[in-house]
């Protein structure tokens, strides 16, 4: 078993690091490919290369895990949506269709996502027996955010769009919750053997909503993730100190902190789950000192309890590949 399936299951306390987007935007080798390929999705859907991208950055870096190159936007695609990527401004989908939408059959469903299980198969095949293959999905409510377009910059969204539509927001939820459950148990079957569930936007939900919007969603995947016996981490991002009830609701394997989650906080109140991550990644962006300082303050405060290392959020673009070798040094002399 990978030490961090072991941490995740056994509540073991023992090393492990990896990140999240850690293949992507800053590594050299990354950008080269991407110069090649100019449309992301299809670049997704390329299993040779989108496993070749999964396995760069555990040829630079001391890392227990890979995560398979993917995006959590290829489900909405999947579904029937048109995903484009505009500079500066992100993920852009087509125009919504519940018909289209709500009819899709499962067939359909796994078939365009098969290069995805594709990539898994060949990355678990190159990849050292004692490392993971995480595989992740978005949890509903991030991928409506997306599916409706509803984000108007970086905080703020515009939750009427949604009160506007004739539709049932219920069935959407269930439909996304079902197929996503599709999706993590043909990665897995491909070779995957952790799933991480990503709700990016979770901290936008209005405090009425929570239970409806968060918490449902991501207990209805974890619980059927129990009953197949894949572990599970979740990403409740920005909900602040929700993350104590997000825990005892959903009770997953793994969760991972946020940069605003206090880590001695975390230690006293998020308790039977591994904790995961928290240092912000802009630390990556400062001296080694401030870089080391602020990691410290994690690694010491989870020492004696399961804990995997790993970020607030993803790698930032900017961040110099150097840093990120000499943060797992760091952490590995600890
Ligand atoms: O972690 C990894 O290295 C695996 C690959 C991975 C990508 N996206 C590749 C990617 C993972 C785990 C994701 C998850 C993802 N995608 C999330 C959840 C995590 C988070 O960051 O909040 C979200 C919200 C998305 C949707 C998405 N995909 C956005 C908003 C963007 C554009 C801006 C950005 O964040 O990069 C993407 C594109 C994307 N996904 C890139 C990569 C490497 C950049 C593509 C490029 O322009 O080269």
């Amino acid at each position: 078993m990978s030490n961090i399936k072991n941490i995740l299951l056994k509540k073991k306390s023992c090393k492990s690091v990896w990140f999240m987007r850690q293949a992507g935007r800053y590594l050299p080798e990354f950008k080269k490919v991407r110069a090649d390929n100019p449309n992301f999705i299809e670049l997704c859907l390329n299993s040779n290369l989108s496993a070749e991208i999964t396995l760069q950055p555990l040829k630079r870096f001391d890392l227990d895990s890979a995560i398979i190159f993917s995006d959590i936007l290829l489900v909405p695609y999947a579904l029937g949506q048109d995903v484009s990527f505009i500079k500066e401004e992100g993920p852009k989908l087509s125009e919504f269709d519940f018909p289209t939408f709500i009819n899709k059959k499962e067939g359909d469903f796994k078939s365009k996502l098969e290069p995805v299980y594709r990539a898994i198969e060949i990355t678990r095949k190159k990849l050292e027996k004692n490392k993971s293959l995480i595989s992740f999905v978005g949890a509903p409510w991030t991928l409506i955010i997306y599916m409706f377009n509803m984000k108007l910059d970086k905080k703020n969204i515009d939750i009427n769009i949604l009160n506007s539509k004739k539709f049932n927001l219920n069935e959407i939820f269930n439909k996304l919750i079902n197929f996503l459950c599709i999706h993590i148990k043909n990665q897995i079957n491909a070779g995957a053997d952790i799933v991480q569930i990503f709700d990016s936007w979770a901290g936008l939900i209005p405090q009425n909503k929570i239970k409806e919007f968060c918490y449902r969603p991501n207990l209805e995947i974890v619980n059927f993730c129990k009953k197949e016996h894949i572990p599970t981490i979740c990403f409740p991002k920005g909900i602040k100190e929700n993350y104590y009830e997000f825990n005892e609701v959903v009770r997953p394997d793994g969760i991972n902190l946020d940069p605003d989650i206090d880590p001695l906080w975390a230690k006293e109140k998020l308790k039977n789950v591994t904790l995961q991550g928290g240092l912000d990644p802009k630390n990556l962006l400062k001296s080694n000192k401030e870089l080391f300082e602020a990691a410290t303050k994690y690694i010491q405060t989870f020492k004696d309890i399961p804990y995997i290392f790993n970020l607030g959020h993803g790698l930032l673009p900017e961040t110099d590949p150097d840093k990120v070798d000499k943060l797992i040094k760091f952490y590995r002399s600890f």
